[in-house]
């Protein structure tokens, strides 16, 4: 089949980051800054995303403030009239360099926070005065007049203050608030039973996001992103395997989202030796579930075939071992009762987090 081109590129520009979310979606093994892709490099991957089709280019990481070129980046990204994001702990962000990103053409800020209370988000987020940094970042890019969207990921930990958070997103001048359960794959999956909210904190999280969303309309729009595990379909990851986004690691591999690389015996190119048209047109590991084709039932014959598309693939492969399964998430899935087994093991009080350190092994925290 002939693939539209990606409306988004991800750009994962480091793996370096002061923070170690004990959900972050970046793999387990993490790629050291010695084998990132220099600035040329990225400037050729922006060139080509741009003759490719895409929309819009997000700058991410790890920190991708954590660069020294992300203005560079950032500056190419708008000549080629791409639609810049950035996406931040916001803890390395000061009026200067803010100041050089809105210069050098930077459309839009989203900005992490772990929590509104600031003893427990820096224990999430792992970094002592990370939360008062992340207060000051807010006000500093309203000041540089960029668009800012806040961005919580919520669990068992933080999800009974949902009020408070859509409240600081409001008084921070936020045009819009992404409330986004974690999701579990790499370290969210390690930790799963620490972060994973029962049917009753997710359904009182969810009044709370319909309330503010009817009160706050014509105001500020509010995302929400809901858990697999207390689901009956899954949600369209990446909007179906190589249809709308594309991710390209720190040392510049192309994948169809962050997880790819965990599935066995898929091959993904580099940036560096193949072009992004060729990669995304005609490579072998992103035609493997692209569309329907490779469908078995329930998914092959089922109304939602190309609503969902048969759910995650990597969540497929972490929970059964076979990428080609079902999402367990889906209620027609031979494996979902996987789903409410791991709620029901999540245990009375949460375990301590795992967190996500470079060099670091799983379980030596
Ligand atoms: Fe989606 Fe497959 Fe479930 Fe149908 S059977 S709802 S296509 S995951
Ligand atoms: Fe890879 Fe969902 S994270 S397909």
């Amino acid at each position: 089949m002939s693939a539209a081109p990606p409306m988004g590129l991800l750009l994962e520009l480091t793996h370096r980051c002061p923070l170690q979310c004990p959900y972050c979606s970046n793999p387990l093994a993490l790629e050291r800054a010695g084998v990132e892709l220099g600035t040329d490099a990225w400037l050729q991957v922006l060139d080509q995303a741009a003759a490719l089709g895409v929309l819009q280019v997000h700058f991410s990481g790890g920190e991708p403030t954590a660069r020294k070129d992300l203005a560079v980046l950032v500056r190419r990204a708008a000549e080629l009239q791409l639609y810049g994001n950035l996406i931040t702990s916001g803890v390395l962000l000061d009026a200067t360099m803010l100041a050089g990103l809105a210069e050098a053409g930077l459309d839009h800020v989203q900005l992490s926070f772990q929590d509104v209370e600031p003893t427990n988000a820096d224990r999430i987020g792992g970094l002592a005065g990370g939360h008062a940094r992340k207060l000051v970042a807010a006000r500093l890019i309203r000041e540089a007049r960029l668009p800012l969207t806040l961005n919580f990921v919520i669990h068992r930990q933080n999800i009974a203050r949902v009020p408070q958070m859509i409240g600081l997103a409001e008084a921070l001048g936020a045009q819009r608030v992404e409330i986004a359960h974690v999701q579990y794959y790499g370290w969210g999956l390690v930790n799963r039973a620490a972060l994973l909210p029962s049917r009753g904190e997710l359904d009182g999280a969810t009044a709370v996001v319909e309330a503010a969303r009817e009160r706050l309309k014509g105001r500020m729009n509010i995302d929400y992103v809901t858990p697999d595990y207390h689901a009956a379909r899954p949600k369209s990851c990446m909007g179906g395997w190589a249809r709308r986004f594309m991710n390209i690691t720190p040392s510049g591999t192309a994948l169809p989202c962050h997880a790819a690389e965990t599935l066995p015996g898929l091959q993904f190119p580099s940036v560096t030796a193949m072009s992004l048209a060729e990669i995304w047109e005609s490579s072998p590991g992103f035609m493997r579930f692209r569309g329907t084709e490779w469908m078995a039932e329930p998914c092959r014959s089922c109304d939602r075939r190309e609503i969902d598309w048969g759910g995650c693939r990597c969540q497929a492969f972490a929970l059964t071992g076979d990428a080609a399964r079902t999402d367990p998430a889906c209620a027609l899935a031979p494996d979902h009762a996987m789903m409410a087994e791991a709620v029901a093991a999540r245990g009375e009080a949460p375990p301590d987090f795992v967190y996500r350190r470079i060099g670091a092994a799983i379980g030596n925290s």
